[in-house]
């Protein structure tokens, strides 16, 4: 490997020094949905790869998953709540409108030195927020961040709609980053990307300031997750590629020295697609879309603990997350794990 470049001209660098995950216990499968909507196992795992998915019942919230995965992050970290210092939750199905769902973890944690907020970038929500809090540890703001992916997209998913009820799951990962100065791992560079020219093909727009709880819904469906996924398909695929190309340009890297992938969970199809075009071989990638479905913002760091914990990833290899989603967003890091 090259010696990549440190666009931060920093002394220090940011370190994934703890990661865990939470997934709800029930679960959701291809043959129970094909009960409650026209659709089928066969139709739902040769589109998607996903078999099932795990959602929330009536008492599990948002905050309640983010807090639960950022425990297991912090202990593997071998940390306290205590020394947390900054809590990013990104999430586009937050706890309520405000305060923050952060604030609600920062609460249940016991994290009284950290300050901390919400990041609404959907399914790019934990890539962008690892870029966030990468800046605060290299600047020399904070030692220790907290980024949190948590999402209960099944409380604004329509049962009825067969074309995005089968898509979604719930659940929430964290990682713990960590100030280095010794340089020899971290996260190498993030690049983050957005076009609100496709914001339509991806939403859900009540209730904000455009469709107030104070006003009658013209479309009683503005409550729920609208999504026109053959407009995006193509585009995500593209997205990916460019930004994974751009990252190992960036670095003077070249795909060889990836030991794994480590993409949102959108649609097994589109991973397979864009991984052909980086020519990745299969065992550099990481897909557990089959279990869990698409988690938005908690599936990059879903992903990246299970693959960490079954061994697929080892100190000091050099890996790439990637996301893309609704917004439009899109952002990589890549980092030396
Ligand atoms: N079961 C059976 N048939 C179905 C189902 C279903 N669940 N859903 C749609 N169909 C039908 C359609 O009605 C259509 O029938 P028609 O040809 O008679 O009109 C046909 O299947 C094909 O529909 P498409 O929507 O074109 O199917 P496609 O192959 O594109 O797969 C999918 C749909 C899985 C949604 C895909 O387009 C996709 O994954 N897109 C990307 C989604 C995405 O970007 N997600 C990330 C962002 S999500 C976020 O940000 C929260």
């Amino acid at each position: 490997m090259n010696n990549p470049i440190n666009d931060f001209h920093s002394p220090y660098r940011a370190v994934i020094a703890g990661h865990g995950s939470y997934i709800p216990e029930k679960i959701l499968t291809n043959e129970e949905l094909a009960e409650m909507v026209d659709t089928s196992d066969e139709w739902i795992t040769t589109r998607t790869g996903i078999k099932k998915r795990h959602i929330t019942n009536e008492n599990e919230s948002t905050a309640f998953l983010a807090t639960e995965a950022a425990k297991k992050a912090i202990e593997c970290a071998n940390l306290n709540a205590q020394d947390i210092e900054i809590i990013i939750v990104a999430t586009i199905t937050p706890e309520m409108v405000f305060p923050s769902t952060a604030s609600f973890v920062q609460l249940a944690l016991k994290a009284e030195k950290a300050w901390c907020f919400d990041l609404a970038a959907a399914c790019s929500g934990f890539v962008y927020g690892l870029s966030i809090a990468q800046q605060f540890i290299q600047s020399g703001r904070f030692k220790n961040a907290l980024v949190i992916g948590a999402e209960t997209l099944t409380k604004i998913t329509d049962w009825k709609d067969r074309s995005s009820c089968i898509l979604f799951g719930d659940g929430a990962g964290a990682v713990v980053l960590k100030r280095s100065e010794d340089g020899k791992r971290g996260i190498i560079y993030s690049t983050m990307h957005a076009d609100g020219n496709s914001w339509e093909a991806l939403n859900c727009q009540a209730y904000g300031s455009r469709y107030p709880s104070s006003k009658k819904l013209d479309d009683p469906q503005k409550i729920y997750m609208q999504i026109k996924g053959r407009e995006v398909y193509q585009q995500a695929i593209r997205r990916i590629v460019e930004t994974v190309n751009h990252c190992l340009d960036h670095c003077g890297l070249t795909i060889d020295d990836i030991k794994m992938l480590i993409s949102h969970q959108m649609n097994a199809r589109i991973i397979e697609s864009a991984v052909k075009r980086l020519n990745l071989p299969d065992e550099k990638v990481f897909l557990n879309i089959n279990e869990y479905g698409n988690t938005s913002a908690a599936s990059v760091p879903i992903a990246l603990d299970e693959c960490a914990r079954q061994g697929k990833i080892k100190r000091g290899d050099l890996i790439i997350l990637v996301a893309f989603g609704a917004g439009l967003t899109w952002g990589a890091n890549i980092i030396e794990f």
